[in-house]
């Protein structure tokens, strides 16, 4: 299938390209580089072993979207470009709408244009808010808590509103939990720009002493250890579910389909701390601070649905996801 990525030069569209280019699939990437770096273009042309085919522009450029689709034949869109950072997009709410759902709607205008019908959006386990059961399924209620979350839940809307005017429309919403870890090369993995604002890569920077102590936000939490429990999921579990979810649209009559990508199992901040002293032999200095605004205590992911229709089972642990993440941080020096 010829597929472009959007946003495929960052984190989770740079390990979905290699599982797509692995499933011999013609894949595109188009970027506009706001939040990666050219270089993991040659970081995966040295993991695939041949050319990536790419384009430097915006999603909110039509015209090079028109342009891109019938050039490259394009059959699926795998649509990862956005904006992610929850404390930005407080403070930048118009940067995040017009990014985010803008950018969207100018994509799927430009899909309907050149008539291609398969259509796979990152979405976030952060449309739920703070869960009202656990673990969480796809039924539960939507009700995003900031800009970020808000415009994620604005084109799921969308999504489905455009699927019902568009009877060839066949869309996967992906809801991801918390995406961690490294591709096993260690040349490509999460490589923010600036001070980290997520768990992981905040504890490589501090075990590779470019920051001095992990902050733990909040260790009175009702859970067992006090701290705040999370779902974390390898990022080449969640690039196979693309791969999986991409397919499935091929077999599918159901114009809307949403899927969880989560393990299913939570771990704490304490328990990822452990893990990396474990996995890496490195034990990592943390201080307790106050609970971060608009944590929640517990999130994890009733996966079952993706794991049936989708026929997909993350398969890696925390701690290969640790470990991998470790390999990135050490190969690359990140500074
Ligand atoms: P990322 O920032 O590493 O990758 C996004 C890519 O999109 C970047 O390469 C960026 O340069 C590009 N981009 C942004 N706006 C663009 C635009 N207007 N035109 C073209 N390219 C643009 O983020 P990621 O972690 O790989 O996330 C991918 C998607 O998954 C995002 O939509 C994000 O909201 C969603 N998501 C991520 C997480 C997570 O924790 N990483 C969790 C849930 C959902
Ligand atoms: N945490 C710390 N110290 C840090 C960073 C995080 O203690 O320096 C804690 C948080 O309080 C939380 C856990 O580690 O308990 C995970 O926090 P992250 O920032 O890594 O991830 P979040 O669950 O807050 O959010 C992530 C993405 C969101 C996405 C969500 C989906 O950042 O965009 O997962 O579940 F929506």
């Amino acid at each position: 299938m010829n597929i472009l990525l959007t946003g495929g030069a960052g984190y989770i569209g740079s390990h979905t390209y290699c599982e797509l280019i692995d499933k011999n699939h013609n894949v595109i990437i188009l970027d506009n580089f706001s939040n990666s770096e050219k270089t993991v273009l040659k970081q995966l042309e040295l993991i695939v072993k041949k050319p990536v085919e790419y384009i430097e522009g915006d999603i909110l450029d039509f015209s090079l979207l028109k342009k891109t689709l019938s050039k490259y034949k394009v059959e699926a869109v795998i649509h990862f470009a956005g904006l992610k950072a929850v404390g930005e997009s407080v403070n930048e709410p118009l940067r995040y709408y017009e990014n985010n759902v803008a950018g969207t709607i100018n994509l799927l205008k430009a899909l309907d244009a050149a008539k291609v019908y398969k259509f796979v959006f990152s979405s976030s386990a952060t449309v739920y808010g703070t869960p009202e059961y656990l673990p969480i399924d796809e039924e539960h209620p939507l009700n995003a808590i900031n800009p970020y979350g808000r415009t994620k839940l604005q084109i799921e809307t969308i999504l489905k509103d455009f699927s019902c005017s568009n009877f060839d429309m066949k869309i996967a919403i992906l809801r991801y939990f918390n995406p961690s870890g490294a591709h096993h090369s260690g040349l490509i993995g999460e490589n923010p720009k600036g001070v980290p604002n997520n768990l992981v890569p905040y504890m490589m920077q501090v075990a590779n002493h470019q920051l001095p102590f992990l902050k733990i936000y909040g260790d009175n939490y009702q859970t067992p250890d006090g701290s705040g429990i999370r779902d974390y999921i390898h990022v080449t579990d969640l690039a196979l579910g693309h791969v999986k979810a991409l397919h499935f649209l091929n077999s599918t009559q159901t114009p809307i389909n949403i899927f969880n990508l989560g393990t299913g199992k939570g771990s704490s901040v304490l328990e990822v701390i452990q893990a990396f002293n474990k996995a890496c032999g490195v034990s990592i200095p943390f201080k307790v601070e106050g609970k971060r605004d608009g944590d929640v205590a517990v999130c994890y992911a009733k996966n079952e649905r993706a794991k049936k229709v989708l026929n997909w089972q993350p398969v890696f642990s925390l701690e290969d996801m640790i470990k991998s993440a470790w390999k990135f941080q050490q190969k690359n020096k990140i500074s």
